[in-house]
């Protein structure tokens, strides 16, 4: 199998790049991104000399480079994970999403059919999409694969339209596509935009904590391990036009994870209890800030058989201990662009 993997120089596709050479050694996989400020090709350095990688630099925005990718190489799969994907940003610039997250998908969708149409047998298009296009829950109930879409933030809006473009290309024209809406990830190589690496930079460099609203929104927090895994697991015996959630069963309010985070954080520093949490400053809410996300992943269970594999705390901790050895990592990414995105964002706080 030759698998086209877009987005793998970022958080989650890195991830999938490194599990699908180590557990499927005879696939090619082509690793298409573009390298915004949230790829780097540093997270790929322990794989990227294997002969059945290749990475390839480009701009899923545009339709005639993909079309041209398409014909010279022959890919049975894709497996979409490229996106503009932090909510903040997303209401900072919500064009860019619209582009990057529904034009891009439908140029991919495009490629894809020019290359396989009419016979599409043995080919497989997966669209990685997020459960935040459900919308929000209130204190009860779980995200299952019939609730309806509602999104709030362009981000979410963004992906809830590629999804349903990815589901036309299926209903029109008979593409094999399958979809699945997963969870809030954690682990290693997460750009610290995101809640938990950037909470780690900032509690190492004494910086303050800064906790939208009241930190009463709730999140549920998957292993980026166990998403890699389980997109595993979906793209090979998922079923045609089918969507599958993902996600832990491990629900945390913003606040209680902030605490836990704290608590490991002192242990690992050698700081004394209570000195990371004095870091913790409550700060205007996000726009539009969904309270919560709970995922069903039960047909994933049950149909493919598929569980998460470690305890959110012990997850943690494991992520924790991966950001404060790899200083080096998080220097780099920090530093530059990053630093003036930090300033616009949160001024001085
Ligand atoms: P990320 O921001 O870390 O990585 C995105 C990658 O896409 C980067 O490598 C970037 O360079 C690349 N990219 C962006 N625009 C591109 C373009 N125009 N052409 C080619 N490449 C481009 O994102 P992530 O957190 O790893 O998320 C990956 C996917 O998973 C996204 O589709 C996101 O919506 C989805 N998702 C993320 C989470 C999460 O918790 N992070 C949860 C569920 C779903
Ligand atoms: O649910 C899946 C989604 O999870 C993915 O689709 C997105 O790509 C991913 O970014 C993530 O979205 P969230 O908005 O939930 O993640 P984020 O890490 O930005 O925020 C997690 C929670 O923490 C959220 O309630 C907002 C809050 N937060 C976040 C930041 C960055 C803060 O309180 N302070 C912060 O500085």
């Amino acid at each position: 199998m030759h698998i086209l993997i877009t987005g793998g120089a970022g958080f989650i596709g890195s991830h999938v790049v490194r599990h699908f050479l180590k557990n499927h050694p005879a696939y090619t996989i082509t690793n298409l991104d573009k390298l915004t400020y949230a790829g780097n090709l540093a997270n790929l350095h322990d794989i990227d000399q294997q002969p059945n990688y290749r990475f390839v630099k480009g701009d899923i925005t545009d339709g005639d480079f993909l079309m041209r990718l398409f014909a010279e190489n022959r890919f049975d799969g894709v497996i979409h994970l490229a996106a503009e994907s932090h909510v903040d940003r997303s209401i900072a610039n919500p064009t860019e999403f619209v582009v990057t997250n529904v034009l891009g998908t439908v140029n991919l969708l495009n490629a894809a059919r020019a290359s396989w149409h009419p016979d599409y047998s043995g080919k497989r298009f997966y669209h990685i999409s997020t459960d935040e296009v459900y919308g929000s829950l209130g204190r009860e109930g779980l995200f299952t694969e019939e609730t309806p879409y509602d999104p709030h933030s362009p981000y979410s809006a963004s992906k809830a339209s590629s999804d349903h473009f990815v589901r036309a290309w299926h209903d029109t024209f008979g593409m094999p596509v399958v979809i699945s809406n997963c969870s809030n990830n954690y682990g290693s190589f997460q750009f610290p935009e995101k809640l938990i690496p950037l909470f780690i930079n900032n509690i190492v460099n004494r910086k303050p904590l800064p906790v939208y609203g009241k930190g009463e929104n709730i999140r549920d927090w998957l292993w980026v391990v166990d998403h890699a895994e389980a997109i595993d697991v979906i793209f090979h015996r998922g079923r045609n036009g089918e969507t599958y959630n993902i996600g832990g069963h491990n629900e945390w309010s913003n606040i209680d994870l902030i605490r836990l985070l704290c608590r490991i954080m002192d242990t690992k520093l050698a700081r004394p209890s209570g000195a990371s949490e004095k870091l913790v400053a409550y700060v205007t809410d996000r726009a539009g800030h969904d309270l919560r996300y709970a995922i069903d992943s039960s047909k994933l269970q049950r149909e493919l058989g598929w569980v998460p594999s470690i305890s959110f705390e012990k997850g943690l901790e494991l992520t924790v201990d991966w950001y404060l050895s790899h200083a080096e990592w998080l220097d780099d990414v920090t530093s530059g662009g990053y630093q003036r995105y930090y300033e616009e964002m949160y001024g001085n706080r």
